[in-house]
């Protein structure tokens, strides 16, 4: 079998060039001997997919995609076109959805990941109910803090308004948190709302939610309530509606200004490949962290998933009594930490 090769995005403004935030990835992949074709992402999410692979060259074999995050229902068709013309995704379609969107992967999880419910939200569907909210946070235990969500994203960056919910006791916070959040995602609201049992972890500037000093310091660097490196790129911020352009994510999230104030943990970002960690580093949110997760616990759970390629988010607790799993993702379109030598996971990608 051929080598595999990866679709990068093409520069909007320069189509035959990747676009400027996957270039250096690109780059590399190239110097270690490898292919990397270039696929038009809005052609993608306009439901052109024939379009969007149209430089891909026909029979090129296996193939990853790397790139910004796309829909389970755009990746399906993704790998449905490519297919057709002799390239074949070696992450499939439901694989995908399992790791990307979290109903997909928290069975696998639970346990080691905070408890979590959901509601599933047909598009444009609206706010969930006061019903629908109340029996959601029955089944998640009734009362404490919780972090809202949608089956892929939070938005963290609007953390009190759309993210933290302080007491799940308080229906008006709840259906106020979650209102903020469903108008905020608009059209983009993947999948339905995720509740999950708030949990405290260690944090960027040592300090525990409420403002007290506390939580082990991972790598003992504190940064405190400085922005680190704030958006980077056009992956790194995250603008509210707008167009598919505009909403571009490579599953990094957007700076992380006020990280002290809103109580970010620290986390490591663990990329596996068939069951194996190819790439320990820090969360490209906080890209000059050193951390170094315990993958004891984690790694059996990756290996049920049985998704080939992967990353975790892990995130230790504040009380310094393990790792937990603040979220899995699939490593096509999660975001690496700015400045990490990605030569093994290329390597690794490129003998899969
Ligand atoms: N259950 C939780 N308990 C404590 N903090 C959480 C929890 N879930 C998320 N967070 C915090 O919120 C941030 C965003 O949540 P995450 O699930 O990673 O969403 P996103 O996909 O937007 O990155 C995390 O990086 C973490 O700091
Ligand atoms: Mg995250």
């Amino acid at each position: 079998m051929p080598a595999p090769g990866i679709t990068f995005p093409a520069d909007p403004l320069h189509p035959r060039r990747p676009d400027p935030h996957f270039a250096w990835e690109a780059r590399k992949l190239r110097e270690l001997g490898g292919e990397p074709y270039l696929l038009d992402h809005d052609a993608l999410l306009a439901g052109e997919a024939e379009e969007a692979v149209r430089l891909v060259p026909r029979d090129c074999g296996p193939l990853w995609y790397r790139g910004w995050m796309i829909p389970s229902a755009d990746y399906a068709a993704l790998a449905r076109t490519l297919s057709d013309r002799g390239a074949n995704l070696l992450t499939s379609a439901p694989a995908y959805a399992s790791a990307h969107e979290l109903p997909g992967w928290y069975g696998v999880f639970e346990g080691a990941t905070p408890p979590s419910v959901w509601i599933p939200l047909a598009p444009a569907a609206g706010r969930p109910g006061p019903e629908q909210l109340a029996a959601a946070v029955a089944r998640l235990g009734g009362h404490g803090p919780a972090i809202v969500k949608d089956y892929v994203k939070s938005r963290k960056d609007d953390w009190d308004e759309a993210c933290y919910i302080p007491e799940l006791a308080d229906p008006a916070a709840v259906g106020r948190v979650v209102a903020r959040f469903v108008d905020l995602q608009g059209d983009f609201l993947a999948g339905g709302v995720v509740l999950r049992r708030f949990e405290e972890f260690a944090r960027i500037d040592g300090t525990a939610v409420d403002g007290t000093i506390g939580g082990t310091a991972i790598g003992g660097t504190a940064i405190g309530g400085t922005a680190i490196g704030g958006a980077h790129g056009p992956g790194g911020g995250e603008p509210a509606g707008g167009t598919a352009a505009a909403r571009r994510s490579d599953g990094n999230g957007g700076g992380v200004d006020g990280a002290g104030a809103n109580g970010r943990a620290v986390e490591a970002r663990v990329w596996w490949l068939d069951g194996e960690p190819v790439l320990v580093g820090p969360h490209p949110d906080a890209p000059e962290q050193s951390v170094e997760p315990d993958l004891t616990e984690v790694r059996p759970l990756v290996r049920a998933l049985g998704c080939r390629f992967v990353t975790t988010d892990l995130a230790s607790r504040a009380d310094g009594s393990g790792w937990r799993v603040v979220e899995v993702g699939d490593g096509q379109v999660s975001g690496l930490p700015r400045g990490i030598d990605v030569t093994g996971l290329l390597s690794a990608l490129l003998t899969a």
